[in-house]
């Protein structure tokens, strides 16, 4: 999979480097090239925002530079640099706590993506002309972390280069632990344990020591939904808010 950043703040994805997902970079299985936007600014201050139309408080991310990026990193004819097997258009994604909520649906949707864009906006925001321009290269979908204001879009869109490159085969070593994760079955992961037995006082479950596997896999359901209950219930109701 191919990733393109686009942020005036490029160092802020040095963390990429490391972990899973550097290795997964190493060995080729994820391709991230990461853009600072004022490399398409054309004055001496390397401008990218500027006042709002119609007033109010902060600055707006200029249409122009933006414009010419995503010129830059999405071929104008997909068709005519397409790496072999890729067939889709690109998926451009925009951090906004005004956009739809991220969800592992949605990262494992995007992690069968053959192309992700990432557009990290600062500021009040970016000029809404850039998303409709967009739309003549792309997908453009405008997605929120969560009901809470950041600063910018880097640390969201670290959060979702995160999700969606572990659910690519290949990235995490054993498949079997995406498997059993927290929002996978639209539960919450049961407890775990390891040793030793008693620690602090403290007893793991005895039925986990029981070696009954089918007692062990209900107990893991029932704690499953408890947790959710007590912690999600909006899980349980069926409703993503
Ligand atoms: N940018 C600022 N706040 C954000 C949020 N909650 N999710 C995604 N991008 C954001």
């Amino acid at each position: 999979m191919r990733i393109d950043v686009v942020t005036i703040f490029p160092a802020f994805f040095d963390v990429l480097e490391v972990s899973l997902l550097g290795r997964a970079r190493a060995s080729g299985l994820l391709d991230v090239r990461v853009h600072d936007l004022r490399d398409w600014t054309h004055d001496r201050h390397r401008t990218v925002d500027d006042t709002p139309y119609g007033g109010g408080a902060g600055m707006v991310m200029k249409p122009e530079p933006w414009g010419e990026a995503l010129d830059a990193v999405i071929p104008a004819d997909p068709a005519a640099e397409r790496a072999e097997g890729e067939t889709q258009r690109p998926t451009i994604v925009f951090p906004s706590p005004a956009g739809e909520l991220f969800t592992q649906a949605m990262a494992r949707d995007f992690s069968t993506r053959d192309h992700l864009v990432f557009g990290c906006g600062r500021y009040e925001g970016i000029d809404e002309r850039v998303f409709d321009d967009a739309h003549t290269r792309g997908e453009v979908r405008l997605v929120s972390l969560g009901d809470y204001v950041l600063n910018g879009g880097e640390v969201a869109v670290m959060a979702m280069i995160e999700a969606v490159g572990r659910l690519i085969p290949g990235v995490v070593g054993n498949p079997e632990s995406l498997i059993e994760e927290s929002h996978e079955d639209g539960l919450l992961e049961y407890p775990s344990y390891t040793k030793p037995a008693l620690w602090r006082g403290r007893e793991v479950p005895p039925i986990l020591l029981s070696g009954n596997h089918g007692a062990i896999a209900q107990w893991r359901r029932e704690q499953q939904i408890v947790r959710t209950r007590e912690r999600r219930p909006d899980l349980l109701a069926g409703d993503d808010a």
